[in-house]
């Protein structure tokens, strides 16, 4: 038996990247899948099946999470798993940060997830369903030159706990996974760069990016049954990065050499 046999699954920003692993792993466990994106030609070249539909929408346009969730009631009559992945890094350094790119980043990053979770609530009532939010460790710890995109996770990962609570005794279980570094079009940019690889990477036990892929594998670990008495959680999917002060051996060799008598 699969996991997910037939149950209706909301996937946003679905066609790229960490959504469109999430949206394609559970489906292959067995999920009806509505796949939500707001790029109709990547959203086109999904696989195609009776039992994964796409919705071209932007998640911060008005009325969108009414006809996402409609849509997901249309197709498969209920939704058991949203996963709420939109989202929007590389926002501007807070002293540069305009009123338009306040909206932008906290629209997308936070009210979506709010508006989409909350259009849905009664569904997920219904069923007895799961909520995960797709946050970032830049959510839970400190970082430079990420102002409102670390202000908007933050708050999804508070809004995760409340929720978590909230609802419990109504069956619903809402988690959320802090990805760290993850080799996406998002950051094929800044990956590509030896200064950025030496400085991020180099600061991450496991070395390397992680891929989409295993973002979508603790993404199906925790929307499944499997995952029964776990609410409310933060995992951290990151390689290691933020339960460590890691440093590569180059960065280690740099310190040593400033410290030559240690
Ligand atoms: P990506 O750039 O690979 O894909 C983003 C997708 O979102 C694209 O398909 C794009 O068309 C869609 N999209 C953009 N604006 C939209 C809108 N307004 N409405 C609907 N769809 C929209 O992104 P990636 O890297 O897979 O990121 C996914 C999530 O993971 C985001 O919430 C991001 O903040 C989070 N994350 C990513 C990390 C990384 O290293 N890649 C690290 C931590 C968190």
């Amino acid at each position: 038996m699969k996991r997910f046999e037939g149950r209706p699954a909301i996937v946003t920003a679905a066609a790229s990247g960490i959504g469109r692993a999430i949206a394609l792993r559970l489906h292959e466990e067995g999920a009806r899948v509505l796949a939500v994106d707001i790029n109709a030609a990547a959203l086109e070249a999904l696989p195609r099946s009776d039992t994964l539909c796409t919705l071209v929408a932007d998640v911060t346009a008005e009325g969108a999470p009414q006809a996402i969730v409609a849509e997901c009631l249309r197709a498969f009559g209920g939704i058991r798993v949203l996963v709420n992945n939109a989202g929007l890094g590389n926002c501007p350094p807070f002293h540069e940060t305009t009123d338009a790119d306040y909206e932008k980043y906290a629209n997308i990053n936070q009210k979506a997830t709010f508006m989409i979770t909350r259009a849905a609530f009664p569904a997920l009532i219904r069923s007895g369903g799961v909520v995960l939010n797709i946050a970032s460790t830049l959510g839970v710890v400190g970082y430079r030159r990420q102002a409102v995109y670390s202000m908007a996770k933050a708050g999804v990962i508070g809004l995760t706990r409340n929720l978590a609570a909230d609802y419990a005794d109504q069956g619903i279980r809402v988690n959320a996974i802090a990805p760290g570094i993850i080799a996406t079009p998002q950051t094929a940019g800044r990956l590509g760069t030896a200064r950025f690889q030496a400085t991020i990477v180099g600061t991450t036990p496991m070395g390397r990016p992680g891929l989409p892929e295993e973002i979508a594998g603790a993404a199906a670990f925790l929307c499944s049954d499997d995952a029964g008495f776990v609410t409310g959680q933060v995992l951290a999917v990151d390689g290691g990065q933020t339960t460590s002060a890691y440093l590569s051996e180059p960065l280690v060799q740099c310190w040593v050499d400033a410290h030559p008598d240690h």
